[in-house]
């Protein structure tokens, strides 16, 4: 028998976290105090809790067989050993940099590679990445392909770069004051979607020509590369490991985030192959993070660490993640609910602009809707439009053509059950689209505004 409904878990579970449902009468309540920010809710208050796929993985018990040798010297751990090995064997960057989570990666790569004034080109942005390029003096501009702005569009790799619109910039600014390309594998806030090997490789082409540097931003690297597997020709025989290798070979380091693809709850890196920048990275880890051997994070974590990394490289891990995805992908399609194509490796996004026409941009459409799916359901999910995009440097809202609400899907934690229960509340909230109305903020912070902020409904 090897045909299956939908690809059956490629695990069983040892351990289990009970949840509690909270009544409808509980959700309105939890949502209101909360701001109407999903953010602010207490975790007691949520049944399936598709927030996000970071750092909310379950480990394997491979994983925590590990975290019992945590080596938990000072200096020179050998769990920090394994996690260069592991980076350098299946990454194949010969500098590692431990960092508590990804965005101590960025911190520490903006401020060693970037002066006030200079242009940082990526294929779109990412929250924390953007906000870290900014306070290091940056300018950050988008360079991915029109299609990833169109969330109807079914480009099998709407995480390209246009080569067009980075040799424009480079043209117009001039490759001094470009430190690096920003390359996220897989795109996050496009709905998690892939770049091609095809367009790595014309990328590193294009930038070598100006001496510019490819850093990657790894968080959801092999994601990335199981997508390359399927969809890219030439690539369907290879593994994932080789697929992996090769991406990297057409850049000069990474951040990583390993609360995603490294399987983890905590952790992160930063990694390169220039010993100069790598010196310089020492320099600052120390300061903002810890020891170059530990950079915030325990010695258990970074053998945990170093052990997903290997996992999340299993081929029948991968197919497994991106099916589950998928099927809750295809169940809203099938019920007619518009959401971003194709589906993405780590998330499913919702088109709020098509659920609520009727509630101008400037008025949260996304944000009021993951509420709304919270209220029916107890399920949580993100906002990733208007409010995650912030103010520019004018002080006025960024309008990204993306209205969005992300339903994130966590690493081996939740069941097809699971999954249907979100189906039903995201129908539910399909049908009661016409009642909705927007929001205004009662309280919004400076920077990275999505997280704190607190709305009221415009009655
Ligand atoms: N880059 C990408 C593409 C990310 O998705 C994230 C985090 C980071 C960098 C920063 O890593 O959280 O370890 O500091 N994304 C989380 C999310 C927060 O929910 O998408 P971090």
């Amino acid at each position: 028998m090897d045909s299956y409904k939908y690809r059956p878990e490629p695990y069983r579970i040892k351990m289990v976290e009970p949840l509690v449902i909270p009544t409808r009468a509980q959700r309105e309540e939890a949502i209101k105090r909360a701001g109407y920010n999903t953010f602010l809710l207490s975790s007691e208050d949520v049944y399936i809790d598709l927030l996000t796929d970071s750092g909310t993985n379950a480990m394997s018990d491979n994983q925590w067989a590990g975290l019992m040798l945590g080596d938990e010297a000072y200096a020179g751990s050998k769990n920090f050993k394994h996690l260069e090995e592991a980076v350098r064997d299946l990454y194949g960057f010969k500098y590692v940099v431990p960092t508590h989570q990804g965005r101590g990666a960025e911190n520490i790569l903006s401020k060693i590679m970037i002066k006030p004034g200079d242009i940082v080109p990526g294929n779109m942005y990412f929250t924390t990445t953007r906000a870290h390029q900014e306070l290091a003096g940056a300018t950050f501009r988008d360079v991915i392909v029109d299609e990833a702005h169109d969330p109807d569009n079914e480009h099998p790799f709407k995480g390209n770069v246009d080569l067009n619109k980075l040799q424009a910039l480079i043209d117009e600014v001039g490759p001094e004051r470009i430190p690096y390309v920003c390359m996220a594998v897989t795109v996050n806030m496009a709905g998690g979607q892939p770049v091609s090997m095809e367009n790595l490789r014309a990328v590193r082409e294009l930038t070598s020509r100006y001496g510019i540097k490819v850093m990657f931003d790894a968080t959801r690297c092999a994601e990335n590369a199981c997508f390359i597997k399927h969809r890219e020709p030439g690539y369907k025989d290879k593994g994932i490991r080789e697929i992996l290798r090769e991406m990297f070979s057409y850049g000069d380091g990474c951040t990583m985030s390993g609360k995603k693809d490294g399987i983890v709850n905590i952790g992160g890196f930063l990694a390169m192959n220039d010993h100069e920048l790598y010196q310089k990275a020492t320099a600052l880890v120390v300061v903002y993070e810890g020891m170059p051997s530990y950079g915030g994070m325990a010695g258990r974590d970074m053998e945990g660490l170093a052990r997903g990394l290997y996992e999340a490289a299993d081929y029948g891990y991968l197919a497994h993640r991106l099916d589950q995805v998928k099927y809750l992908g295809d169940r809203l399609i099938e019920a007619g609910i518009p959401v971003v194509r194709p589906i993405g490796g780590h998330a499913v996004f919702l088109n709020a602009r098509k659920f609520y026409p009727h509630i101008p941009q400037d008025q949260f459409p996304a944000q009021m809707l993951a509420a709304q799916i919270y209220i029916e359901s107890g399920v949580r999910s993100m906002e990733r439009g208007i409010v995650s995009a912030g103010r520019d440097e004018h002080g006025n809202n960024r309008h990204p053509k993306l209205e969005l609400v992300r339903l994130t899907i966590p690493r081996r934690v939740y069941t097809y059950a699971h999954l249907d229960v979100v189906v039903d509340g995201v129908k539910a909230a399909w049908e009661n689209r016409n009642n909705v109305k927007g929001l205004r903020f009662v309280y919004e912070p400076p920077v990275l505004r999505f997280f704190t902020s607190r709305f009221e409904p415009i009655e």
